[in-house]
């Protein structure tokens, strides 16, 4: 079981949803947060909610797709407070476009974040729990890293890859007191849509009605999801699904790895709201 009350906690995106969420209950816990993310302000009002329930955090701005940046931070790090004990890689962007509309410059972003940012954040830190003998590595991957769906390959190829990397860590870690646990999100009702990049042709059109649907389909609040992630982390669970979704798309997948689409999407064109005739009319 890992222990959290007194431990130094390394949270990335954690000035909005889920990380904002994560990082305040961690503080609740009794973990010194150290809390990440590029939206300044958004990390500024998530150290203000920590400090008002009376926890401890400090704030780091930093870009996880930088590996040098990372790799300096998990310096500061280690002078600041002796090293992480828990580390959670939960900074992640969305995107929407099918694969022949998406450039190499688009999907390349997607995965600095959404993988590198969570393969940096693992070497970075890796070290310091080694020292230690003991600690607790949480990837964020998604159900999208269990299923693929229309329009998202590039998120799709990033979470797929979390959870690659993170279950041969896993293996890896075996013994050594290191526990890694993969999470796999089903919606969750945070902004990621609503920041996500969309491809050009229809990006006025489709971004509010993705967001919109999203917000329909999205039924975990963050604070549930923080809860989940935390119980998990306690239970050192190697695998965190979140949310009634996740575990019915879990089994989908299972019994019908090839067809899911079928049953899934149905002629949609994503995860937004459009069919395939309302695409073709825009
Ligand atoms: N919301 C969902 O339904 C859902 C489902 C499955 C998985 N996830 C995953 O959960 C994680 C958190 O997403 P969320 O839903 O809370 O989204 P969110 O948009 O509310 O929060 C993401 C945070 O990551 C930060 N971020 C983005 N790029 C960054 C970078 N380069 N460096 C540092 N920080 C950066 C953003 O500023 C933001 O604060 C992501 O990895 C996402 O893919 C979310």
């Amino acid at each position: 079981m890992t222990e959290i009350r007194g431990k130094t906690a390394v949270i990335t995106g954690a000035a909005s949803g889920i990380g904002r969420a994560t990082a305040l209950a961690l503080a609740r816990e009794g973990a010194r947060v150290a809390a990440v993310d590029v939206d300044r302000e958004g990390l500024a009002e998530t150290a203000a909610q920590i400090a008002r329930a009376g926890g401890q955090v400090s704030t780091y701005l930093v870009d996880v797709a930088s590996r040098d940046a990372v790799h300096a931070f998990a310096q500061e790090i280690e002078s600041a407070f002796g090293g992480a004990d828990i580390v959670i890689n939960n900074a992640g962007v969305a995107q929407v476009a099918r694969v022949e509309e998406l450039s190499f410059e688009d999907f390349e972003w997607l995965m600095n974040i959404d993988f590198w940012g969570v393969v940096y954040g693992t070497k970075a830190f890796l070290p310091q729990l080694r020292a230690k003998g003991e600690g607790h590595i949480v990837n964020v991957s998604s159900v999208f890293g269990l299923f693929a769906v229309p329009t998202q390959a590039a998120y799709n190829s990033a979470k797929f890859a979390v959870r690659g990397f993170t279950e041969a860590l896993r293996h890896e870690m075996r013994g050594s007191g290191i526990v890694v646990s993969c999470v796999h999100p089903g919606g969750i009702k945070t902004n990621i849509m609503r920041n996500a990049r969309f491809l050009q042709s229809v990006q006025q059109t489709v971004r509010e009605e993705a967001a919109t649907g999203f917000d329909r389909l999205a039924r975990t609040t963050p604070e549930r999801a923080a809860d989940v992630i935390i119980s998990g982390i306690r239970k050192n669970k190697g695998r965190i699904l979140i949310g009634t979704d996740a575990k019915i798309l879990d089994i989908i997948q299972r019994l019908m790895p090839a067809s899911y689409g079928s049953i899934l999407f149905r002629g949609r064109t994503g995860i937004g709201a459009l069919t395939e005739n309302e695409a073709a009319e825009r």
